[in-house]
Order: C-alpha cells, then structure tokens, then sequence
C-alpha cells in the first residue's frame, strides 16, 4: 500500500502523513527532507544553491545521516531547498532512492506514506491512494510562524507568508514536476480543519477506497 501525500508548504503534508504511517503500520518517507538536506549541504560549505553542478554533485552524494539535521527545518533551507528541486538533474538523482522506498519500504513494512511535491504525479503515479493537501496561504504562514517560533526561530508572520508564497510559486510553475494534484487525487482543505479533523477526513476517504 502506497499513500501519496501532495501539496504547498505548512499545508499539514506531514502531520498527516506521520498518522496515517503509524495507524496503518507503514514507513514514512518526507521527500522534503531530500531537497532540504541538498540545499543544507551546500549551504554549510558556502555554495550558491542555483549552480546546478554543485547541486547534482550534493545530491549524488547524500548519505542518509544528513537527512536528520535539525537544521534541516529552516526557512532558509527551505528556500534553498526549492531553488535545487526546479533543476531536473537533482530531482532525477533523488528518484531512485524514493522509488526504492516506495517498491521496498525499511523495516519489513508492507506499504509506505510519501509526502512531497511530486509523489501522486511523478515518484509513484501508481500510490494506492493520493491526497492533496492545501490550505489558504494565510492559514499556511500561520502555522508556519508557530512551528518556528515554537523551535527557537525568530519568525514573523509577514516575512513567512511572503517567502512561502515566493517558495509555492517557484515549486508550481516550474517546467519539471511541478506542483500540482494528480487527476486521481483527493483535495483536503485543511483551512478550517485541525489535526484531528484532517487525519479523520482522510481516513474515512482511504478506508472508502481501499475496502
Ligand atoms: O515543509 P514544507 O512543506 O514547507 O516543505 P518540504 O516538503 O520540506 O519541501 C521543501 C522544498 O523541497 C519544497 O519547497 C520543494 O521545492 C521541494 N520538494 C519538491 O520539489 N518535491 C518534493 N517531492 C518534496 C519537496
């Protein structure tokens, strides 16, 4: 069983896709945290996230200890993040790690959650079940704002709604894998839908389609 998760930033992707793993006993794979561990990489060293060689060279050479930095979960990284997941060879260099997660999920689990982009579209166009998650974009910086500040980050609403909408609009109107939901996708608006509301809808929509 694979349930692909897809929709902008601070949408609830990964709350929900965490929930979803443990109530159906599945492993959980947060694409994000490939792009973001890319950018990280560079970042550390001094290297511009738009030169796409350096970009391949970083993600040709991703090790899985780099993808548990909690420094991983910046805005910066973010950003950066988005700049190298536009470039075609990067995304093709981290395809085979997230289809092997999907054919062989770790720790002899049947099935896998994937959240991202691109995952009903292009990493696993046959998922079992697809959902895309959104919310309205003021909604979407809300949140954003309490799980920075609620980490340490100095995080101010206006500068986070605007840099998300920079990040959303630089993920859906690039030319490869862009954001966008799958024909055979479910669309959740979380807006006015709390955690629980969510992994509900959700539920009762998968549990419809797989029963
Ligand atoms: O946590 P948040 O939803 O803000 O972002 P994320 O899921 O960690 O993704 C960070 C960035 O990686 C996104 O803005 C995308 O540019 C990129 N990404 C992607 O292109 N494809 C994916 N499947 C997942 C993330």
């Amino acid at each position: 069983m694979i349930i692909a998760i897809d929709g902008p930033s601070a949408a609830g992707k990964g709350t929900l896709a965490k929930r979803l793993a443990a109530h159906f006993d599945l492993a959980h794979l947060d694409s994000g945290s490939l792009y973001r561990a890319v950018a990280l990489k560079m970042l550390r060293v001094g290297q511009d996230p738009a030169d796409e060689d350096l970009a391949l060279a970083a993600a040709q050479t991703l090790r899985p200890d780099e993808l548990a930095d909690p420094a991983l979960r910046e805005e910066a990284t973010g950003k950066a993040a988005s700049i190298v997941a536009a470039m075609a060879p990067v995304r093709r260099a981290l395809l085979d790690f997230q289809r092997a997660f999907a054919r062989t999920p770790p720790g002899g689990k049947s099935g896998a959650v994937i959240d991202g982009r691109d995952i009903g579209t292009v990493v696993c166009p046959d998922a079992t079940v697809k959902l895309f998650v959104t919310a309205s974009d003021e909604v979407r910086a809300r949140r954003r704002s309490e799980e920075l500040q609620g980490g340490g980050g100095i995080a101010i609403y206006a500068r986070v709604l605007q840099d998300m909408r920079e990040r959303d609009a630089r993920d859906s109107q690039r030319s490869v894998a862009p954001l966008v939901a799958a024909d055979d996708a479910i669309v959740l608006d979380t807006s006015d839908l709390d955690a629980d509301a969510v992994f509900a809808a959700a539920l009762e929509y998968i549990n419809r389609k797989i029963g």
